[in-house]
């Protein structure tokens, strides 16, 4: 039916912190996953613009209604403004691989769209919304099983995407996931962020800190385990900068999430059939962003050994293993896996 010359595939990662595209034309970006509306007359004239996504977004975020379209492995819904976000932040993604909603003529586009576990449960009719005139065909898949096939991880192998909003993890056994193959956790990088607030609160509470200030004290010194040196910040107490020791909260809030994350990968586990477990404990694949937090891989293999021990990998790409997995699976589907929502 359609002329493969005139398709354009494209892979699109939807993630609360980040969002990636990687296109069949060869091109591939990533964006912070923000958008954000001047909030008065002022704020408009200086920037010149009625939106802002990614970066630029986050940038000037003093000037601007911000939202993030995607919270807690959900799409947000509620006002005309958050779902507006969504589609922003889609259109921009296409926009940078050359196909925005004025760069199309004539070229069909076909997009594999990988979603948190949860948001492919809840929010899918709400995402094929906003994809309407977007794109021509629409597949909505888990961002799990899209780093799954990526990495060609398809048979006996257990995915753990530790991302911002959520930790997808992700049994596969050859075949299309289901739902008893999956988990998502709330106890991913914005958790990480939230409790090392209320640590270096609870013990500087002199100190004046923001989210975004937290969030990079994090990305620059994340660890579990032995700490490699002191982890020194500075914050304002009463106007001034001032050095503080954040060493012992960063170690805390960083290992609290290998507890959940270590039992949910146990328990996936324990559901596999007895014979393939063994293939699956030495075959644990870990991709997301908070796999920047120094050690997480030994500390999962460790617990591992709760159950006769395993073998725990970091993926190569972490920023664009699920959209080139979104990609991959788009190229490889046949014409009626699509779900088409145009023409
Ligand atoms: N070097 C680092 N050390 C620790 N954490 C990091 C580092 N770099 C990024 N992160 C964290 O990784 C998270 C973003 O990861 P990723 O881009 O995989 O998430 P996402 O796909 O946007 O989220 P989700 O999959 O939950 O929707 C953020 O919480 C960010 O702070
Ligand atoms: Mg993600």
């Amino acid at each position: 039916m359609t002329d493969n010359n005139e398709v354009l595939f494209v892979g699109i990662d939807l993630g609360t912190s980040r969002s990636a595209i990687s296109a069949s034309n060869g091109q591939r970006c990533a964006v912070d996953s923000y958008v954000g509306w001047p909030v008065d007359m002022v704020a408009r004239k200086i920037l010149r613009r009625s939106v802002l996504v990614g970066k630029e977004a986050l940038d000037n975020r003093s000037m601007l209604d911000l939202r993030r379209p995607l919270e807690r492995g959900l799409l947000k819904e509620g006002s005309e403004r958050d779902a507006d976000a969504v589609r922003q932040l889609l259109s921009h993604l296409l926009g940078l691989v050359g196909v925005g909603e004025e760069g199309r003529s004539g070229v069909k586009v076909r997009a594999v769209v990988g979603v948190p576990a949860e948001a492919l449960r809840v929010s899918k009719q709400q995402l094929r919304n906003v994809m309407k005139g977007l794109v021509d065909g629409l597949l909505i898949v888990s961002e799990p099983f899209a780093v799954a096939y990526a990495v060609d991880a398809l048979l006996h192998a257990l995915i753990v995407d530790i991302g911002a909003g959520t930790t997808d993890l992700c049994v596969m056994n050859g075949r299309y996931p289901t739902e008893g193959d999956q988990r998502t956790l709330l106890n991913a990088g914005d958790w990480v962020d939230e409790q090392l607030s209320k640590l270096i609160q609870a013990h500087h509470a002199e100190a004046t800190i923001s989210p975004f200030m937290v969030r990079e004290w994090k990305e620059r010194a994340a660890f579990v385990g032995k700490a490699k040196g002191p982890v020194i910040v500075s914050a304002p107490v009463k106007g001034k900068p001032t050095q503080l020791d954040i060493t012992e909260e960063m170690r805390t809030a960083c290992e609290g999430l290998v507890p959940p994350l270590a039992e949910t990968m146990i328990d996936l586990i324990a559901k596999v059939d007895p014979e393939y477990q063994e293939k699956v404990r030495n075959n644990v694949i870990l991709a997301g962003g908070s796999t920047g937090i120094a050690g997480i891989d030994r500390a999962l293999q460790e617990a591992l050994k709760e159950i006769g021990g395993g073998r725990v990998q970091i993926v190569k790409d972490p920023v664009f293993v699920g959209s080139d997995g979104s990609l991959a699976i788009a190229t490889d589907a046949d014409d009626v896996d699509w779900e088409k929502l145009s023409g």
